[in-house]
């Protein structure tokens, strides 16, 4: 039976230490991080990772700045919103929730975001960062699972990691990180050839491509270590479910350890934004990282 990875303690940890790291901001420096979270649309998954978002903000004591926009507003709008945005000394993180509506422009607005303020890495700037020396602003998702892989693993040199998926949000940044901490990795997609021999070689198996239950337990490595990043929402026995990417009970029976659905990845992502909240703020500051 595989370890499973409690993302939801391992968040809380993250939270309770950002709690302590505000705090000092707030006393030593009179700096209170504020993160404005922009929503465009009636999307109820995204209403609903705004409002946690928002909540845990304050929570650990930041300031949280919401802006609601109808599903109907156009383009300049909103980048007159991330110019205000930009331009405020309160906010120092500045999240557009996404996917936007199919009449904007989405790269145009996460480039428009400051990339001093961009907390989700996503800004080519921090794209480009991640890909080269480091030391921009990673993407949540990413972050959150390599800190559970790290904590898990330890050291993960040498390591063969199996991507699935290849979204600008997760696939990508998250191979770079896999990279960056000296795996061997390998992206996979829906073009892939093999793909259960080729998750059967991975030491580390990252799924993240938004299909329920896709991956088996038949093509995990006994021992392996698996990061589920799916969340789908699922109707099964008359009753809604979320699931993740992988099988679980066929996974869990084979993997070494495993992140669960919920519980295991989804915590971390907004424990992550909060991290990378703190962080733009500071460099704003100019007090370096911590
Ligand atoms: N939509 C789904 N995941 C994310 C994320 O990490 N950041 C933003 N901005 N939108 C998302």
């Amino acid at each position: 039976m595989a370890t499973v990875i409690d993302g939801k303690a391992f968040a809380q940890q993250l939270r309770n230490d950002l709690k302590e790291k505000v705090a000092a901001l707030k006393s030593e420096h009179r700096l209170t991080p504020g993160l404005a979270v922009v929503l465009v649309g009636e999307d109820p998954a995204s209403q609903v990772y705004v409002r946690n978002k928002a909540r845990q903000t304050v929570e650990v004591g930041m300031e949280s700045f919401e802006h609601r926009l109808g599903a109907d507003t156009d383009e300049k709008t909103l980048l007159d919103l991330i110019e205000r945005l930009n331009n405020d000394d309160a906010v120092h993180g500045i999240l557009v929730q996404l996917p936007l509506p199919a009449h904007i422009d989405e790269p145009k607005v996460i480039n428009a975001v400051s990339h001093d303020k961009d907390v989700d890495g996503f800004h080519l700037i921090n794209v480009g960062r991640l890909n080269t020396d480091g030391g921009g602003v990673v993407p949540c998702t990413p972050l959150g699972s390599l800190m559970m892989l790290k904590s898990q693993l330890g050291d993960l040199s040498g390591l063969h990691a199996v991507v699935l998926g290849r979204s600008n949000i997760v696939g990508k940044p998250m191979a770079a990180l896999l990279l960056q901490a000296n795996c061997t990795v390998t992206v996979a997609h829906s073009r892939t050839r093999n793909l259960d021999a080729l998750c059967r070689t991975a030491d580390i198996l990252v799924a993240a491509v938004g299909r329920a239950r896709m991956v088996p337990g038949d093509w995990i490595k006994p021992g392996a270590t698996v990061i589920d990043v799916g969340i789908n929402r699922i109707e099964e026995d008359g009753k809604m479910r979320l699931v993740g990417d992988v099988d679980y009970p066929s996974a869990e029976a084979v993997a070494g350890a495993i992140t669960p659905v919920p519980g295991g990845v989804g915590p971390m992502t907004i424990a992550c934004l909060l991290h990378n909240t703190v962080q733009q703020a500071r460099r704003i500051a100019g007090i370096g990282e911590d």
